[in-house]
């Protein structure tokens, strides 16, 4: 009983973007108004933006962030959340029944990405706007100046332009959930002309259209073909989400997923390869998985929610030691193919289904999950190896074949360093895992770091922020270019080589 892994600097299957390790803000509960906005907080800055959250997304690195929406951007209008706060509306906000008081708007966001260290990829609304907004957004936040919408920019104190380079047209359009939800069609026709006009405007941005909400989506996959059959030439990335959870507390099967997502992966880039095919293109499309996470345990605390507040608790998931592992399973599974998601979003960043979580007036603080991004993002940036990997596997109801060892290996050149990431599946035992490094020579260990916990309900709460959390006494070894390591039972490692 072993798992083997032979990690060789060849094999690579791609550089990886580092847009990978993105993440997603929507006007939604807690996410702005508490999270990452609070004036009057005694951590806010002059902006009124909080000070200990942006530490704590800092130290994540992350490199782009989706934003205003989610099912909120369908039934948004941009221009409410722009010019003196005092003028701004407040509105009745559709997608999750609250009032959104426009206090932090595109400007705010984009002030504040640059106080995070990150970029912006906005969303535009495709639900209840159309053709027009789409280009007037764009020459508002992108245009030099000299124009309507430029001119006001600069009227509102910012003379340059945004330079927003990634948006995406529209969110989840597939769902009868959505503010103006429309048929494969109707939405393949206003992606592809609304794109046109964008880029009309400002020919340097990459464009997303909306794949389907999920792989369970009745429309799914022909959602996809039909809509690449409009937009193909007209967009750069194709957008799939997908969210995962524990609702039978049937824990073997919940660490398996990652499988399911993997397929999820393959089939939408089977589904663009066939529209290239059937047009003769040249061009490959690409994947942003712009919204991934574990969602389920605020299901039913949020169905009692009171209609018409102003940034109510929604969607607070309390993240446990087992959510934690399988958001590790999910990272490796993008990151094995990382060839063709250049894009992805941890949905979302604080409060709302987050692995960041704040009181309002009070304190920050990290959930499990914050723990196996940070060190993906921080550690994983480089080519990703092709994971040749030995495991023994374990069956469930619902899946087959689940190898107890998920792992793969990130090189990066620049550093020297190769940092292998490891989840050991198995609930019971400890996993004996043995890494053969051939091609990098005898190697040493810098560092195994592992995130686990005897219990695996346990959560990290406002009295108790630091239940789980990473140590570094993991029991990695070298022996020229050997490493072994033996993998506690229920873990996520990351073990660091130079
Ligand atoms: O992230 C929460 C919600 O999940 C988003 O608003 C929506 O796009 C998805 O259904």
């Amino acid at each position: 009983y072993k798992a083997k892994m032979i990690v060789d600097k060849d094999f690579i299957i791609s550089p990886i973007d580092e847009r990978l390790y993105g993440s997603f803000i929507e006007h939604l509960g807690r996410a702005v108004y508490g999270g990452i906005y609070e004036p009057g907080h005694p951590e806010a800055d002059e902006q009124g933006f909080r000070k200990d959250v942006l530490s704590l997304i800092q130290a994540l690195r992350v490199p782009i962030i989706r934003y205003p929406g989610g099912n909120f951007v369908s039934g948004y209008d941009w221009k409410d959340g722009i010019g003196p706060k005092d003028q701004r509306p407040s509105r009745l906000e559709l997608a999750w029944r609250t009032i959104e008081p426009n206090q932090f708007g595109l400007n705010e966001f984009v002030d504040w990405s640059r106080a995070a260290g990150t970029d912006v990829m906005w969303a535009i609304n495709l639900g209840t706007h159309g053709v027009e907004e789409a280009r007037n957004v764009v020459e508002y936040a992108n245009h030099p100046s000299g124009s309507y919408w430029s001119d006001l920019r600069v009227s509102h104190g910012y003379k340059n332009p945004h330079a927003i380079k990634t948006w995406c047209l529209g969110n989840e359009m597939d769902g009868p959930w959505q503010i103006g939800h429309k048929t494969a069609a109707e939405y393949g026709r206003i992606a592809t002309e609304s794109a046109k006009v964008m880029k009309w405007v400002d020919p340097t941005i990459e464009l997303v259209a909306c794949g389907s909400s999920n792989r369970e989506m009745i429309t799914y996959p022909e959602w996809e073909s039909t809509v690449l059959d409009h937009t193909y030439e007209h967009v750069e990335f194709l957008s799939l989400h997908s969210y995962y959870g524990n609702h039978q507390n049937d824990t073997a099967t919940f660490l398996g997923r990652s499988l399911e997502m993997e397929d999820f992966i393959r089939s939408v880039t089977a589904t663009c390869d066939y529209i290239k095919a059937k047009k003769r293109s040249k061009k490959t499309m690409y994947l942003s998985f712009d919204e991934w996470n574990v969602w389920f345990h605020s299901n039913e605390a949020d169905k009692k929610i009171e209609p018409w507040q102003i940034a109510p608790p929604q969607l607070e998931d309390i993240y446990t030691m087992e959510d934690a592992l399988v958001v590790g399973c999910l990272l490796i599974a993008l990151l094995k193919h990382s060839d063709r998601v250049k894009m992805a979003c941890l949905a979302q960043l604080v409060n709302v289904i987050a692995p960041i979580m704040t009181e309002n007036g009070g304190q920050a603080w990290a959930q499990t999950i914050y723990y196996p991004y940070m060190h993906a993002s921080v550690y994983g940036r480089g080519n990703a190896l092709v994971p040749i990997v030995q495991s023994p596997k374990y069956d469930t109801k619902d899946i087959t074949d689940i190898p107890y060892l998920e792992s793969i290996a990130v090189y990066n050149e620049e550093s020297g360093e190769v940092t292998i990431f490891a989840v050991n599946r198995d609930l019971t035992n400890p996993l004996p895992l043995e890494v053969d490094l051939r091609s990098f020579g005898a190697c040493k260990v810098l560092e195994h770091i592992v995130l686990e916990n005897e219990n695996l309900k346990a959560v990290n709460t406002a009295s108790g922020p630091n239940r789980v959390k990473p140590h570094t006494l993991g029991n990695a070894k070298s022996d020229g270019s050997t490493i072994s390591a033996n993998l506690s039972k229920a873990s996520w490692n990351v073990i660091r080589l130079s």
